[in-house]
């Protein structure tokens, strides 16, 4: 039975859910976070509240939510407050990460609206993911301390990798390598406590939160592959950010590492500009338009496929039906998602 695709996401990543009664509960629970994430962002400093609502008003897929939600039913309690406490700290956690990143990657949107940054300084963005990270901290408490140490070592994970990014891999090492270690870091770690999460208080045996938490890491390395495929094929319409960030700041992603691994005469001019500062706009145009019909990038979304199919096979740990479904589903939207 195929139902129409459910839709329990406000905004890009539509999930094709065939369990109607599975989707409309995840949308219903979808609208409980949303309004609890929005009354944990409620400061008494009106400035504050400003700050901290500027990008989450400006939207996102809210996709580690959805993931809390959907991997707490492969439990018996799916329905607990716990749940919908640990779906707000995983997008605390992750908005706060974002206001850090556009610094870091001098990013003038994000969102379709301007990156905090832009709109106000550095300052400003800084200090409110500071605060929205502090807020998801006191927010994970309330789960105890298990859940506390959890968090801790994701947001390490997750700070590792940014910084690891910023540092080229050591002489003689691998730079793909390199690259998945980060993406690991900064990007599948709160992908997989978001599951480990939604599983543990969502009242799932051990053995399912394992299986859960491995898939969901994969999914997280797959997503930010697929993220980083966006960055150089879409433009600013679909995704809500700037085309080219990654080249521009000198990030190798994916396509760039597997085009430059290229011994094809005619890749010239591409491997010369790869290795070059690409902050100038007119070779940072050229190269952006080299990469987008080289077939490193279909190489790359092959990739990222293969990554999926490793991800849902994983699932296997779960019995067959609409949770299962839904969770390899998500896997499938992750990669080859458009937006
Ligand atoms: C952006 O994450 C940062 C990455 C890890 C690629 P999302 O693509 O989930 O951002 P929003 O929350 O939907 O804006
Ligand atoms: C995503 O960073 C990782 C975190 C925000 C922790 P990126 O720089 O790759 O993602 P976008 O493209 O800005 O969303
Ligand atoms: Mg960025
Ligand atoms: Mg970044």
């Amino acid at each position: 039975m195929t139902a129409s695709p459910a839709s329990p996401t406000s905004s890009g990543l539509a999930l094709p859910i065939d369990d109607e009664e599975l989707a409309a509960r995840l949308n219903a629970r979808l609208d409980v976070v949303e309004k609890a994430l929005y009354a944990h962002i409620q400061s008494e400093a009106d400035f504050v509240t400003e700050a901290a609502r500027h990008l989450m008003e400006a939207g996102g897929k809210r996709f580690r939510p959805l993931l809390v939600l959907l991997a707490a039913e492969a439990g018996d309690r799916a329905d607990s407050d716990d749940v919908i406490t640990a779906a707000c700290v995983v997008e605390l956690t992750h908005l706060a990460s974002l206001y850090h990143d556009d610094v870091m990657d001098e990013a003038d949107m994000r969102r379709g609206t301007e990156s905090a940054h832009s709109r106000w300084d550095n300052l400003v963005a800084i200090l409110t993911g500071d605060w929205l990270f502090s807020r998801s901290s006191e927010l994970t408490a309330d789960l105890g301390a298990d859940a506390v140490r959890i968090q801790a070592q994701t947001f390490t994970r997750l700070v590792e990798g940014q910084i690891l990014e910023t540092v080229k891999p050591a002489e003689g090492a691998d730079p793909l390598e390199h690259y998945l270690r980060v993406v690991a870091g900064k990007t599948g770690s709160l992908i997989a406590t978001s599951a480990l999460y939604g599983a543990r208080f969502g009242g799932a045996s051990r053995e399912v939160e394992e299986a859960l938490a491995a898939y969901a890491e994969i999914v997280g390395i797959a997503f930010q592959l697929s993220d980083d495929i966006l960055d150089i094929g879409s433009d600013s319409d679909e995704s809500g950010k700037t085309p080219g960030t990654d080249l521009r700041e000198g990030v190798p992603t994916l396509p760039v590492l597997m085009a430059q691994r290229s011994t094809d005469p005619a890749d010239a001019r591409l491997l010369e500009l790869l290795g070059s500062d690409l902050t100038d706009d007119a070779r940072h145009a050229e190269t952006l338009a080299l990469l987008r019909k080289h077939p490193a990038m279909a190489e790359a979304r092959a990739y990222v496929i293969a990554r999926a199919a490793e991800a849902k096979a994983l699932l296997a740990a779960l019995p067959e039906g609409g949770v299962r479904q839904a969770l390899e589903a998500f896997a499938d939207v992750v990669a080859t998602r458009t937006a």
